[in-house]
């Protein structure tokens, strides 16, 4: 009799044949099937033996290996001094935790290990976290080139995958490619989540329903989706290794970072589905985000020309805007006049700080704002104190020439002796000044500079380095930065709240970034900035509402030097900072709709049915004389809704009359907005409306 496991969750639904003594067989992963739904037979009694084919030729399982009679990809990669190299699992146990979890163990007592892979559905987020471990039962050591945190089955139908690419200042670059024989492979190799290769991808269907993936971790990453022989497909994620990176030794075990992959009814749903996962992943100092304070951060305002009088100076006018965070950046330690030294050296320059940093933080905390400061830990400048003092800290490969990179060099974190001494500097920082935040950045790649490759070992320092710190100060906030959005990943916001998105904040550029980043992860740890004009990075110009606009759909910061602002954008900003304060929890709240971008307009809805913030944002000129209305499908088709403008520009949330709409159109039914649309006012380009969408009656 064979018998079936299934995990459920609201939305998707997994279901699992058990096979002898091998891994239960992939049946099914996908939209929710109704409960007690089986396969109308057993995989092994409906499948006939292909021509030509192997007898008993196995089926794709929960964990393939090279020792199985079938093609697949293997889930894991190993051998002992050339031997053991093909796994075949004599024995499974399946431990179902609960209707959503299982735990189960493969054993081939032949090669002697054994793998154990974790699946989860959450009920909560319909995101399933797989990962595994493999241990080393045998009596001699194992060298273990892949395994993968996961083994999952995409159906036939997958049309192709989107991805994100890019490059420093030009992140969340979305790609796609078709899916069909070829499959799919993404390696990352530089030693950080990246800006080109963040292990993420979406797989929409051509029956709709879109698959989702994310590695939760911050180091190297491999992607693979490749095709079965009945044309449907096995996607893996794990760690990407180098030759003699990992060696097990008898009894030792090593365990993957989870993937967090989900199924959802549309591309919108999958996203949906995956930034609730997110949520889950961040812990906030007093358990749940507060209010996100305004920012505002130093580093495109100076750069590095800092010293306390200036920033003092630059605090009472950020202070005067109603920022409430100020954010001390890069230049503010020993020797730091530009980007060529100090990296190590964590006290603060005694040219620029006499007195250290206390009369700055103190004088910040003073005015009601909190203190925050930009450290790169990981990193060593040649020219530096640290290196000279400890040159056996930093990465290098004896006999190889040093590799820097914006002249600087990675520290060996994983010598516990550089780990220590990173924790026990940062913690003398957070413990004698008062400082609530941190900006944690990485400003390049790790390469191939050490005699064996610790890649992995690197990043698992890193968060236990980060895991220390904020165990010691639970009250700080963390921002992972690696110049601009290089480390964004599950992995480290298990210990961070924020990420810097892009250094680059012309808002254009901004707002197709930021689109992106929120089909992955919630607005609430999006950095974004309101930067100057024109903007550094791109040299283009825009309104300062248009930029305020596009800032204020994540955890909004100014980064310009307000001191150089005229009386009049001094006013508009402080009006945007008011708006900000005053919606955020709406734009933090529940949901994140992201319209498509069509005629020049690309729209964002953010709330709940309780209350919308809709953000239409004009890149281009319309094509026609008049725009068309926009539909917008998250509103309640069964209630009327009040709409209205909100110009932070012309006073505070006036809902001015002399604009759309007007007075007797404010009240509009839903069903006419999900289908006809709202409305829009003529709109010149690089400019947004923005509407209050509120429920009059809650059906
Ligand atoms: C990186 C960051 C910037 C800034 C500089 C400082 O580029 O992305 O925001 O902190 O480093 O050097």
């Amino acid at each position: 009799m064979t018998s079936f496991v299934t995990l459920t969750s609201p939305a998707t639904s997994i279901v699992l044949e058990e096979a002898g003594p091998g891994p239960p067989i992939w049946r099914y992963w996908g939209p929710a099937l109704p409960l007690g739904v089986e396969p109308p037979s057993s995989a092994t009694v409906a499948r006939l033996p292909g021509t030509f084919a192997l007898e008993d030729e196995a089926h794709f399982s929960l964990f393939p290996t090279l020792g199985d009679a079938g093609f697949f990809p293997p889930a894991v990669l190993m051998h002992r001094d050339g031997l053991d190299w093909a796994p075949r699992w004599t024995e499974t146990k399946t431990n179902a935790l609960s209707s959503s979890e299982l735990v189960l163990e493969f054993l081939d007592d032949v090669a002697g290990v054994e793998a154990r892979l974790s699946l989860q559905l959450d009920p909560l987020t319909d995101c399933l976290v797989s990962q595994t471990e493999l241990v080393n039962h045998g009596g001699a050591s194992v060298d273990v080139l892949w395994i993968a945190a996961c083994n999952l089955l995409l159906p036939k139908q997958c049309d192709h995958v989107s991805y994100w690419t890019g490059r420093h200042t030009n992140e969340f670059q979305l790609q796609q490619l078709p899916l069909g024989a070829g499959g799919f492979r993404r390696e990352n190799r530089q030693g950080l989540t990246s800006h080109n290769a963040m292990p993420t991808i979406f797989v929409p269907t051509k029956n709709g329903s879109v698959y989702a993936a994310h590695f939760a971790w911050s180091g190297n990453a491999v992607t693979d989706i490749q095709p079965l022989p009945d044309g449907r497909y096995a996607l893996q994620m794990g760690e990407w290794r180098t030759p003699g990176e990992c060696h097990l030794e008898p009894g030792e075990s090593i365990e993957t970072p989870a993937v967090i992959a989900t199924c959802g009814h549309n591309g919108a749903a999958a996203s949906e589905q995956l930034r609730r996962a997110m949520r889950q992943k961040t812990t906030w100092p007093g358990g749940a985000p507060s209010r996100r304070p305004v920012q505002l951060n130093t580093w495109e305002a100076v750069y590095f020309a800092q010293d306390e009088a200036a920033m003092i100076d630059l605090a009472n006018s950020a202070a005067a805007l109603g920022v409430e965070r100020f954010v001390l950046d890069d230049g503010w330690f020993k020797g730091r006049r530009n980007d060529q030294t100090s990296l190590g050296d964590w006290e603060p320059d005694p040219q620029k700080y006499p007195n250290g940093l206390a009369p700055l933080a103190d004088h910040v905390v003073g005015l009601g704002m909190q203190f925050g400061l930009w450290v790169e830990p990981e990193m060593i400048s040649p020219q530096s104190d640290l290196a000279r003092a400890h040159p056996e800290w930093v990465r290098a490969t004896p006999g190889r020439a040093r590799i820097t990179g914006r002249h600087q060099c990675v520290v060996d974190l994983t010598q516990a002796a550089a780990q220590v001494h990173l924790f026990t500097v940062l913690a003398d920082l957070l413990a004698s000044l008062p400082i609530s935040y941190l900006k944690w950045d990485h400003n390049r790649a790790l390469t191939a500079d050490l005699p064996q490759a610790t890649y992995g070992d690197h990043t698992r320092a890193l968060y236990s380095l980060l895991s220390r710190l904020r165990e010691a100060f639970p009250t700080v906030e963390i921002e992972s930065c690696a110049a601009g959005g290089g480390r964004i990943d599950a992995g480290i916001l298990q210990y961070t709240h924020r990420f810097w998105v892009s250094d680059n904040l012309d808002a254009v550029s901004r707002l197709g970034m930021q689109r992106e980043f929120l089909k992955i992860f919630p607005p609430e740890v999006m950095g974004s900035h309101v930067g100057a004009a024109p903007a550094h990075t791109t040299g283009r110009s825009q309104s300062l509402p248009f930029r305020c606009a596009v800032a204020a759909t994540g955890h909004f910061g100014v980064e310009l030097d307000p001191r150089t602002l005229s009386g009049g954008d001094h006013k508009t900003l402080r009006a945007w900072i008011d708006f900000y304060k005053a919606y955020r929890q709406i734009i933090h709240g529940e949901r994140v709709v992201l319209g498509p971008e069509e005629d020049g307009v690309a729209w964002q809805a953010h709330g709940s049915d309780d209350s919308w913030l809709l953000f239409v944002y004009r890149t281009q000129l319309h094509a026609e004389r008049y725009p068309a209305p926009v539909p917008l499908p998250f509103v309640q088709e069964s209630a009327s809704y009040t709409v209205e403008r909100v110009d932070p520009a012309q006073g505070r949330f006036r809902h001015a009359s002399s604009f759309w709409p007007p007075d007797d159109a404010r009240r509009i039914h839903g069903a006419w907005l999900r289908h006809d649309g709202v409305p829009l006012p003529l709109m010149t380009a690089e400019d947004v409306a923005i509407f209050v969408l509120t429920p009059n009656d809650k059906p």
